[in-house]
């Protein structure tokens, strides 16, 4: 079967088409490199052994988008991961957002063949501040908290609003929570271009020495030590959950489906657990400091996995020692 991998050179969807290679796919990855590295295409071919198909594309172009399809009306299945991911920088440039994650969904599901398994990269950023967690997927949509979360919203509704009107669209959103980790290899993992605004990448980069200190974004919440809660899932867990969507979608007796769910391991642990985890893991002191709130963060928030294990049949199985022990060697084989 012939996925088409959009962002497959980015960090989740790297992980993903390792994955789909190694469960006998045959991979098309597109990437237009905004935030990933060609140097992952031989990484994903090391590790697994297996050609692949690369081509750089812009999604938000439509000449480009309509001609890729002319040439590989052959894909039998997409899994869209390419968007702008950055929280922070969306509420700074939220055009470059709304532009570059919704346009390239419409292109991508206009000119995309009919009626084949459509696999989308959601997030738990959907939910907006949610009292109640575990947060399970019918939770509404809540107050977006960036400019990335609403562009993850609006595609959504496009998902949905192209289900109503057609009468064989198979769609599928994974609502992630938080992806850390690398694959065990240590050839790929998560490598922003800039500094890293999420909470291990920064770390592990602390540890390593390429950067200073971790301030921890707040420790006067209502949690069980201050600090925020969070799902950290291994990406290669996260990784699985696709090909069990894949899956899902191809054993379908209906034409036509679409539903959610939520990627996590349906456990909460708060920063300072975390960075004490690590410690535990690796053997290693992180320098930390207490800064102040970063603004936008959500004091709890980790999700219910009921719905995802009974439908796709999935759960999440690594620990997060062992994410975290990945992620410490993807940073010492990365420096
Ligand atoms: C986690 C915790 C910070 C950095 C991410 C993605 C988002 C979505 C959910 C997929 C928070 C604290 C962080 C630091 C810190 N995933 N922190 N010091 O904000 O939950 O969102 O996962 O769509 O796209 O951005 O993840 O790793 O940034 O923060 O104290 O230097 O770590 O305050 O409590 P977040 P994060």
């Amino acid at each position: 079967m012939k996925i088409l991998v959009t962002g497959g050179l980015g960090y989740l969807g790297s992980h993903v088409v390792v994955d789909l290679l190694k469960n006998s796919f045959s991979v098309v990855i597109i990437d237009n490199l905004i935030n990933s590295d060609i140097s992952s295409l031989d990484c994903i071919t090391n590790i697994s052994n297996k050609n692949l198909v690369f081509e750089k594309l812009d999604l938000t172009k439509e000449k480009q988008v309509e001609e890729f399809f002319n040439r590989n009306s052959d894909i039998e299945g997409v899994i869209h991961f390419a968007a702008l991911k950055s929280v922070r920088e969306s509420i700074k440039y939220p055009l470059k957002y709304y532009h570059n994650n919704v346009t390239g969904m419409i292109l991508l599901l206009e000119y995309m063949p009919k009626g084949i398994p459509f696999v989308f990269s959601s997030s738990c950023t959907v939910y907006g501040a949610v009292e109640n967690n575990p947060i399970d997927e019918n939770t509404p949509y809540g107050n977006p908290q960036s400019p990335y979360a609403h562009t993850k919203q609006i595609c959504e509704i496009i998902m949905n609003s192209k289900f109503k009107s057609e009468v064989n669209f198979k769609g599928i959103s994974l609502r992630y929570f938080n992806p850390i980790g690398a694959h065990p290899s240590g050839l790929i993992g998560e490598n922003p271009k800039n500094k890293p605004e999420n909470l291990v990448p920064y770390l592990t980069q602390v540890v390593s020495g390429r950067r200073e200190e971790l301030t921890v974004f707040g420790n006067d919440y209502l949690t069980i030590d201050g600090t925020c809660i969070r799902d950290y899932i291994h990406v290669m867990d996260l990784a699985d959950s696709h090909i069990a969507a894949i899956n899902h979608l191809n054993n379908l007796k209906s034409k036509k489906y679409l539903d959610d769910f939520n990627i996590g391991t349906g456990k909460g642990i708060s920063v300072i657990q975390l960075i004490k985890m690590f410690e535990e893991s690796t053997g290693k002191k992180v320098q930390y400091k207490i800064g102040k709130r970063r603004p936008g963060d959500l004091e709890v928030a980790y999700a219910n996995t009921k719905k995802t294990e009974k439908i796709l049949g999935w759960k999440s199985k690594y620990t997060l020692d062992e994410a975290l022990q990945s992620a410490w060697n993807w940073e010492l084989n990365h420096q």
